[in-house]
């Protein structure tokens, strides 16, 4: 079929022709943003799912959303290794010149101003230029962040809340805020609700986060909801291939989607690059299983050199060494001990490789003591990546 016309749109944060299957979460949210909007208590959100299941797909969403009901908002990707403050400044900078400009410069928003260019000075983050008058007073500037975002973010709440305004912040891969960070988040979360101030907050990560934050603080779990963002329900899948094609006059048979339903477990990405390369090798509509079956050998070959590849590249040995050994014993989950088992080893000694992968989410555990590719279809890659299992050797005993 013609690949000009060809809807589909596999890659990180591309959105989708057909946004399937998230309604709900849509509609807590919906919901969530008015009650806030109306002065009601509404909880702060934290999305969370593996790689590809369309986080940032939702989040942008959810962004949207917030300003079509004419929010303020920020939003930005936490980088690796933290430096919350050097993305939020110039985003918060924004918000307050949008401020000033609904009306005249008053006394919240000076405080708002004052606090903001506060922190930014103690966080070492420039802010030359910045056009608010700004006060003496002693706001958000004790160099503890713990202390001093929450005092930014709630000057800046009752500076939008003067102006009938409220702000909603959209954090993505929240996982990689420092503990210190994630902790000042939350305390600011917690602060904006008790005051019943306009602010809303909706972060989106892998799914270590809700224990990285009852970690940081134990109220945390009372603060958030944490909608689940997985693989699609089967109705939605083939309505996220099928819809697509649709539009452009192109049906699907049923076998067709049921294999390919079948093959990616729903996942989204690959229900998006499925449909891509089955759309491009198909001559006619409709589009048949022998279609997808013609197709198969060809995506397998894009994920191992594309998606897999990158992954696998960016790990030690010993991290794909593990990775291998949950390989050999299929798709998964795994009990941890016998992914040590099969590396010949003790559990304690590959604890520290396991710890790792998990935070680059590469594996993670929904049960104590189970271990999990994060993806479907690792498993067949590692063997292809790596034919052969070799038991583990402590690395003081490697050549
Ligand atoms: N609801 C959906 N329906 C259909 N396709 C979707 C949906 N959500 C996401 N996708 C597709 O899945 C792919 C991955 O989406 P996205 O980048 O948002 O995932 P992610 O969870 O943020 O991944 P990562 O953790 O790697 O950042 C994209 O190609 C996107 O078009
Ligand atoms: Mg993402």
């Amino acid at each position: 079929m013609d690949p000009r016309k060809n809807p589909y749109s596999p890659g990180a944060g591309q959105n989708p022709p057909e946004f399937a299957g998230r309604e709900q979460i849509v509609e807590q949210a919906d919901i969530a943003f008015d009650r806030i909007a109306a002065g009601r208590y509404a909880k702060d959100f934290m999305l969370l799912g593996l790689r590809g299941v369309g986080k940032t797909v939702l989040l942008n969403h959810l962004h949207r959303m917030a300003q079509d009901k004419a929010f303020e908002t920020i939003r930005f990707e936490a980088p690796e290794g933290g430096l919350l403050a050097r993305n939020i400044v110039p985003e918060l900078r924004v918000v307050l010149r949008r401020l000033n400009y609904l009306s005249a410069a008053e006394h919240r928003l000076e405080r708002a101003a004052t606090a903001l260019r506060n922190f930014a000075s103690i966080f070492k983050i420039g802010y030359e230029g910045f056009e608010f008058g700004a006060s003496a007073e002693p706001l958000a500037d004790s160099g503890d962040m713990e202390r001093d975002l929450p005092e930014l973010l709630i000057a800046v709440a009752e500076a939008a809340s003067a102006r009938g305004r409220c702000i909603g912040i959209f954090i993505d891969e929240v996982q990689y805020l420092t503990t210190e960070e994630l902790s000042a988040l939350i305390v600011a979360c917690h602060e904006a609700s008790q005051r019943s101030l306009p602010i809303i907050f909706v972060g989106a990560g892998l799914p270590q986060i809700a224990a990285l934050a009852g970690n940081a603080k134990s109220y945390a779990e009372r603060l958030f909801d944490y909608p689940e963002v997985g693989p699609l329900e089967d109705a939605a899948a083939r309505r996220a291939l099928a819809e697509p094609a649709r539009a452009e006059g192109v049906a699907f048979e049923g076998e067709a989607l049921d294999t390919i339903l079948s093959i990616t477990e729903c996942y989204p990405y690959y229900l998006q690059v499925w449909g891509k390369y089955v759309w491009d090798n198909a001559a006619q509509s409709p589009i048949t299983r022998s279609d997808v079956d013609r197709s198969n050998d060809e995506i397998i070959y894009h994920l191992d050199t594309n998606f897999f590849r990158t992954r696998f590249d960016r790990l030690t040995p010993l991290q794909q060494q593990y990775l291998r050994a949950m390989a050999e014993l299929g798709p998964g989950p795994h009990k941890t001990g016998d992914i040590a088992a099969a590396l010949q080893c003790e559990s304690s000694r590959v604890g520290a490789v396991r710890e790792r992968l998990t935070r680059l989410g590469m594996v993670w555990s929904l049960r104590h003591g189970e271990t999990a590719f994060t993806v479907p279809l690792f498993d067949d890659f590692m063997k292809r990546a790596i034919p052969v299992l070799e038991p583990y050797v402590p690395r003081r005993r490697q050549k």
